[in-house]
């Protein structure tokens, strides 16, 4: 990173405020120093604090110049129409995230006929942000009362804490919506600790779908090596959605903006590997023969080959990855069989659509199409490759 020119710090001091000089060791430009220093002023404008405002601007302002970032400065960050908190320790969403999230939405609300009720599951949930902006999202749209059922789950405890806090501090954003506080037509959004390699995740999944059906079992994150039940639920999730970890050690340690590095939680972001966590070197070496950053890609899709969810999202980071999961997807799914007219069996794929979505999937299909593993693939939007989509309805 280039060093700043002193003229720079003048300028700012000059044409903006000596605070706004604090700002740029972080900001770089003055454009950004000066956007940011308003939204610190308006924070303390609209927070109560018995230090002096002008103080607070100052130390608020010293925090950023240190390189923290303005959500775990501030500690929210807008993610559509609603707000999330962000602490240290938890991943602060992106906007890629917020755009792929309200696509999903703008899907569901549009399906037909129109769903009776719904179920959505988020593996590796952090803030809790992709279920909080469907449900939102999915309360305006669907106006008729449609109960939504969500369930996040994370290994992280503190992130569980922050995903519960945001539900709490969005409820009355939510509960703006009449159909959506009426007793008739509740929503249900909950989350839960646990590893996504716990092999007793389906089964606590599964209770989630049909909770008259399995016994519930503890949360925890534990290390077997088998899945306890995986008999199909009688009751299908709409929705299986994850932003896995997914950087690899090297690039993390090489391509990932300092501040990220510095201050984000590695275990958001790499796949770990320690013995004891999670056996994720089975997924990797036995069965998949994937790539470390790619492991978390070989457990969803061996949870969604059982749960078989009417759609699946997963967040991944560019295009090249992209590309590994739709292969993944396609060299390890178990094609179903079906009974034709004539009494004969006729194989199915698992999933009849695969879109890799970049960044700004409302952008449309503009005609791009992709060949992997002798598959067509239609590629949706605008911007890098940012997820992989699948669906079987
Ligand atoms: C890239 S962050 C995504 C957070 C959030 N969904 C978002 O989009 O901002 C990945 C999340 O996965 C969680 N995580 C890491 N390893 C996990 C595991 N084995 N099981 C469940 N969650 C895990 C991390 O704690 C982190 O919150």
């Amino acid at each position: 990173m280039p060093r700043l020119r002193p003229s720079l710090f003048w300028r700012a001091r000059r044409e903006i405020s000596p605070m706004a000089a604090k700002l740029l060791p972080a900001c770089r430009d003055l454009e950004s120093a000066a956007n940011e220093l308003r939204w610190i002023r308006e924070y303390v404008r609209d927070t109560k604090s018995p230090i002096p405002d002008e103080l607070r601007v100052w130390q608020l302002a010293e925090k950023r110049g240190r390189g923290i970032p303005l959500q775990y400065v501030l500690g929210t960050q807008p993610f559509g129409d609603i707000e999330i908190k962000c602490r240290p320790g938890v991943l602060i969403p992106r906007p890629e995230t917020e755009a792929y999230t309200l696509h999903l939405a703008s899907l569901l609300s549009q399906s037909s006929p129109p769903p009776t009720s719904l179920s959505i599951l988020d593996l590796c949930t952090g803030t809790g942000c992709i279920p909080l902006l469907l449900l939102h999202s999915l309360l305006i749209p669907l106006r008729a009362p449609t109960p939504i059922f969500l369930h996040g789950v994370d290994i992280s405890p503190a992130a569980i804490r922050l995903a519960r806090a945001n539900l709490t501090h969005n409820t009355p954003a939510l509960n703006r919506f009449p159909h959506a506080s009426s007793s008739s037509c509740p929503y249900n959004l909950t989350f839960s600790q646990f590893d996504i390699f716990s092999p007793s995740l389906i089964t606590h999944l599964q209770h989630f779908l049909n909770p008259q059906i399995h016994t519930p079992t503890p949360t925890g994150t534990g290390t077997g090596t088998q899945d306890q039940n995986t008999e199909p639920p009688t009751k299908i999730p709409d929705l299986l959605v994850s932003n896995p970890p997914y950087i690899s050690p090297r690039d993390f340690n090489s391509a990932t903006a300092r501040a990220v590095r510095n201050h984000e939680p590695r275990l958001a972001l790499v796949p770990q590997q320690q013995e004891g966590l999670s056996p994720i070197h089975r997924y990797r070496h036995d069965r998949y023969n994937c790539r470390p950053e790619d492991v978390f890609y070989a457990r969803i899709l061996e949870i969604a080959s059982v749960l078989k969810p009417k759609r699946v999202l997963v967040e991944v980071g560019g295009w090249e990855q992209a590309l590994r999961v739709v292969r993944l997807v396609l060299e390890n799914s178990t094609a179903a069989t079906s009974r034709n007219n004539d009494g004969g069996h006729k194989s199915q794929e698992e999933y009849n659509l695969v879109e890799v979505w970049r960044d700004e999937p409302s952008a449309g299909d503009k005609g791009e199409r992709v060949e992997v593993a002798g598959r067509e693939v239609v590629v949706q939007g605008e911007g890098r490759g940012r997820a992989v989509y699948l669906s079987r309805v």
